[in-house]
């Protein structure tokens, strides 16, 4: 995988045929806060690189390089886990869902959430809860500003004070249906931790509410894969926790699972090969 760095974004072409400005890039370091560090790797922009986007550093892309020289694929594995995000909103607001909460909402890619959700439910509100820097300063910049769309920088590992907060409160009526999203970032929580978090998140939500989450699984993938993502993760504020398939499908204790239960990103209402990095993926019903 190569970018370039000091080339300026112009543009990625949303799936869903919305576009949105991508002119403010990362590549321009006149900007970076000083929050952001740039001494290690971090999981957003190490994804965001996967993603052939150019909102990562160096030290971000070495590590995805490194991995990368043992596991192939790795843009298609990130492609992957945005189309499983892309159709499980899809089903969701289909089925009437019009208010969601994006927690490890990453740096915008699109088709953004509320780009996919106000395909079928107009109006749609969309909070999106992340505690990288850099995703708090993209979103300030591109999401926020975007009618029902709110971005807080909270840490998901708080249910009650993040969904305490006054402004969460003012934009999602929890007293209605919410689609939680947690794509591709519950293995940056340690396992015990979160099977708690899912728990007090499912008991602070009304029934109807739907949890949405893809996980990296250990079963069906080569243990060496497994131990080279390990140890780069390793080097960042977010070591990796690979799950077996029964510690993911424990993260759905008291849902319901919809659509074609748990299965790889790759097999979520779609039917593609399976990919060296397996992720897997459900979306269980708050009863
Ligand atoms: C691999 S990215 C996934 C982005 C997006 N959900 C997707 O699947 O396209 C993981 C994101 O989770 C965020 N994250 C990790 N731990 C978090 C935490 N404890 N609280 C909030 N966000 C977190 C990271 O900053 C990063 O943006």
């Amino acid at each position: 995988m190569t970018t370039q760095p000091h080339e300026p974004q112009t543009g990625r072409e949303s799936q869903s045929g919305l576009s949105v400005d991508w002119s403010w890039t990362a590549s321009d370091e006149d900007w970076i806060p000083p929050e952001i560090d740039i001494s290690k790797p971090s999981a957003a922009r190490m994804y965001d690189f996967a993603l052939g986007g150019k909102d990562n550093f160096e030290v971000d892309r070495r590590a995805v390089n490194e991995i990368g020289r043992v596991i192939p694929d790795l843009t298609a594995v990130a492609s992957a886990n945005r189309g499983f995000l892309v159709r499980a909103v899809d089903l969701l607001a289909e089925q009437g869902i019009d208010q969601f909460v994006d927690l490890g909402a990453g740096i915008p890619t699109s088709p953004n959430v509320h780009e996919v959700a106000q395909v079928k439910a107009p109006g749609v509100r969309v909070a999106y809860i992340d505690n990288d820097p850099i995703v708090m300063a993209y979103n300030r910049a591109l999401r926020a500003p975007r009618p029902g769309v709110l971005a807080l920088d909270h840490d998901l590992r708080h249910p009650q004070s993040l969904l305490e907060d006054p402004r969460l409160r003012a934009h999602i009526d929890l007293g209605r249906p919410v689609g939680l999203l947690f794509i591709a970032v519950l293995h940056f929580v340690r396992r015990e931790m979160a099977i708690k978090v899912v728990e007090q998140y499912r008991r602070l939500l009304p029934p109807g509410s739907c949890i949405a989450i893809s996980a990296i699984c250990s079963d069906g993938m080569e243990p060496g894969y497994v131990s080279t993502l390990e140890k780069v993760y390793d080097t960042s504020p977010t070591p990796l926790v690979v799950r077996s398939r029964s510690q993911v499908e424990q993260l759905f204790d008291g849902t319901e699972l919809i659509g074609p239960g748990l299965v790889d990103v790759t097999h979520w209402r779609d039917d593609q090969p399976y990919l060296p990095i397996r992720v897997l993926c459900g979306v269980g019903r708050v009863v």
